[in-house]
């Protein structure tokens, strides 16, 4: 196990810079969950720590150490990727000891290393079999179990769960908690699905167009986004923004929308009257009643999930979206005032797309 420390990172392709540059250190058994949209740098921000991939500049540390010249081997860091790719002629055992083997460990010492490592991943039982007698699960415990046995001093997984249907995904990702609370190996994982980051990880950083734009716990995250890309991107159904002029009332600070209704924004928050702003509700954030703080329209969809039901309704021109609890008779045509507590109101700088 060891920290990992990215300093001053950056990487180019020719002229095309992918990775701007990027700081970042992790704790020794931390789990940390890189997120971002295609295209954004992920996986060569992965392939740079491991190795496979030279940086343009900045230093790589592993416990301290600046690993920049040395191989994806003497790095000793385990790639875990979509596909497991396991031997099917061999058995789970010599699946596990295969890299073991490769390094010239006597066959005893293997033996004892990938029945330890099968205990703890509870494969003891399907030592015989072959992948193909496996269930998707066991297999990637496989994988993992074959990547442990080399003592890693991390990680790194790349979208390991993207080719697998829903149902499945959702299983390994347990599968992957579960196994990183009892071997606590420091481990970055890449994804681009924000619910996989925020249900994994310790910790989750925000990469857009190769740069962090955040980095926090996932509640850290879901409650306090920096920025306006931050707080589109984590939460779904995703916050509500909308485009508002800061304007000042008998009751404080609020934000007018274009049809001419207000928000009113927390006493707190330093806008000034004038300011262009963009107003951020989450859906789940919305109460149906009708107070004075409400938001008022037409509903133009209702999408019931069963525990709550999901209602768009026109502000306006502007679309908003209310998660509201139960399963309520509510119908497209009809008119609906939803309200949120101010105290939950983001606000954000039109220009600077900054949270003020
Ligand atoms: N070898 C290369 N040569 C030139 N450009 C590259 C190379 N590898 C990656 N890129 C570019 O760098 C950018 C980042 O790519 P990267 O694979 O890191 O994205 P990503 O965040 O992992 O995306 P995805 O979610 O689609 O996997 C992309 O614009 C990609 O086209
Ligand atoms: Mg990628």
């Amino acid at each position: 196990m060891a920290t990992v420390e990215i300093s001053g990172l950056k990487k180019a392709f020719g002229a095309v810079e992918v990775i701007r540059s990027v700081n970042l250190k992790i704790e020794d058994g931390e789990f940390v969950a890189l997120v971002g949209p295609s295209g954004c740098g992920k996986s060569t921000l992965l392939r740079i720590i491991s190795g496979l991939e030279p940086a343009t500049d900045g230093e790589i540390l592993i416990d301290g150490r600046i690993v920049n010249s040395l191989t994806p081997r003497e790095r000793n860091i385990a790639m875990v990727f979509q596909n497991y790719a396991l031997y099917p002629h061999m058995s789970v055992a010599q699946n596990m000891g295969f890299n073991l083997k490769l390094s010239g460990l006597k066959r005893s010492e293997i033996d004892t290393k990938v029945k330890e490592v099968a205990k703890l991943l509870e494969l003891d039982a399907l030592l015989d079999r072959k992948p193909g007698q496996l269930s998707g699960g066991q297999r990637q415990r496989v994988a993992m179990g074959r990547a442990i046995v080399r003592d890693p001093a991390a990680f790194l997984f790349d979208e390991p769960l993207s080719n697998l249907d829903a149902k499945l995904r959702v299983q390994m990702r347990s599968e992957i908690k579960t196994l990183h609370q009892r071997v606590k190996t420091t481990s970055i994982y890449v994804t681009h699905d924000q619910i996989e980051a925020m249900t994994l990880a310790d910790r989750v950083v925000i990469l857009s167009g190769g740069n962090i734009e955040q980095v926090g716990s996932p509640i850290e995250l879901y409650n306090e986004p920096d920025n306006l890309f931050v707080a589109s991107f984590i939460g779904t159904p995703s916050m509500n923004l909308i485009d508002a002029t800061a304007v000042s009332t008998d009751m404080g600070m609020a934000a007018q929308l274009p049809c001419g209704q207000l928000v009113r924004l927390h006493r707190t928050q330093h806008v000034q009257e004038g300011q262009k702003v963009v107003v951020g509700i989450r859906p789940e954030h919305f109460v149906l009643h009708t107070g004075e703080t409400a938001l008022a329209g037409t509903i133009t969809l209702v999408e019931p999930t069963g525990a709550q039901t999901h209602v768009t309704f026109k502000v306006g021109e502007v679309p908003v979206m209310a998660v509201l609890e139960g399963g309520l008779l509510l119908k497209a045509g009809e008119q609906i005032a939803a309200s949120v507590d101010p105290e939950k109101v983001y606000v954000f700088d039109k220009q600077t797309g900054r949270r003020v």
